[in-house]
């Protein structure tokens, strides 16, 4: 019996042994597929920007690409304790953010805006007191939506959840990043996005604060993405110019 247990415990050894290195030539990546045109569903499959330039980034490195989907609110947690090698999901960098993770040079710049129903008397941020606002929770809206003066907040756990509360008149206001605000309104009637933005912010990817070889790592390959307009491709496939 003991040899069979010492027998069996060697050949648990090899095994993880064996699943730790081919983990090796894994890129994890965090994101919460809810955020289109960056990560989003289609079909079966998870698509978007951040996927494909997490993608190039994998491919240049010689890496399988995973995509572990999760709330948006685990994405830098996922990273901070090592479960994942990347979080890439719209991420905006922050100095609170920096406290526990570093992030990549930037790869987008993008605003929270404001959607409102069309017939909405609300037409700026100052126009914000006192109402109820709809954010995507643990989201910059989120964080930048606590200080409006009187307001009360609703979290949702996706972003279109907090859209379709808006649609429903249970909220008068979502706070979101841009370019998911002009998917929704597109494609929803009755919406419309408020004309000055509530802030400006920088799109990053997310990596262990001890994992500078990664970091490293994926800033050589997102300058290379930015030489070779093959960033600029990836996100015109996306984004059309002219919205
Ligand atoms: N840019 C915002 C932030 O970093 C929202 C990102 C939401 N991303 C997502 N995949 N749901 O907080």
């Amino acid at each position: 019996m003991k040899k069979f247990l010492c027998l069996a415990a060697s050949l648990m050894m090899v095994f993880s042994l064996v699943a730790c290195t081919s983990k090796k030539d894994e890129l994890v990546m965090a994101t919460n597929a809810e955020f289109p045109p960056y990560e989003y569903h289609q079909g079966d499959k998870i698509v978007g920007i951040d996927v494909e330039i997490c993608q190039a980034i994998a491919d240049e490195m010689g890496r399988e690409l995973v995509i572990e989907d999760m709330a948006f609110d685990s994405v830098i947690t996922s990273v901070y304790t090592g479960k994942a090698d990347l979080g890439a999901a719209g991420l905006t960098v922050t100095e609170d953010r920096l406290k526990n993770i570093n992030f990549s040079t930037p790869y987008a710049t993008a605003a929270q805006v404001i959607i409102v129903l069309d017939d909405s008397e609300i037409s700026s941020p100052d126009d914000l007191i006192g109402k109820t606002i709809g954010v995507q929770l643990g989201t910059t809206g989120d964080i930048y939506a606590e200080d409006i003066e009187d307001a009360t907040l609703e979290r949702y756990n996706k972003g279109f959840e907090a859209v379709q509360a808006l649609l429903q008149g249970k909220i008068d206001a979502v706070i979101i990043d841009n370019e998911p605000a002009k998917v929704y309104v597109s494609q929803n009637e009755g919406l419309k996005i408020v004309d000055e933005a509530f802030t400006y912010e920088e799109y990053a990817i997310a990596i262990a604060k001890n994992n500078t070889e990664l970091l490293d790592e994926v800033n050589s390959a997102i300058a290379k993405l930015k030489e070779s307009g093959k960033l600029d491709e990836i996100v015109n496939k996306y984004i059309s110019a002219d919205n």
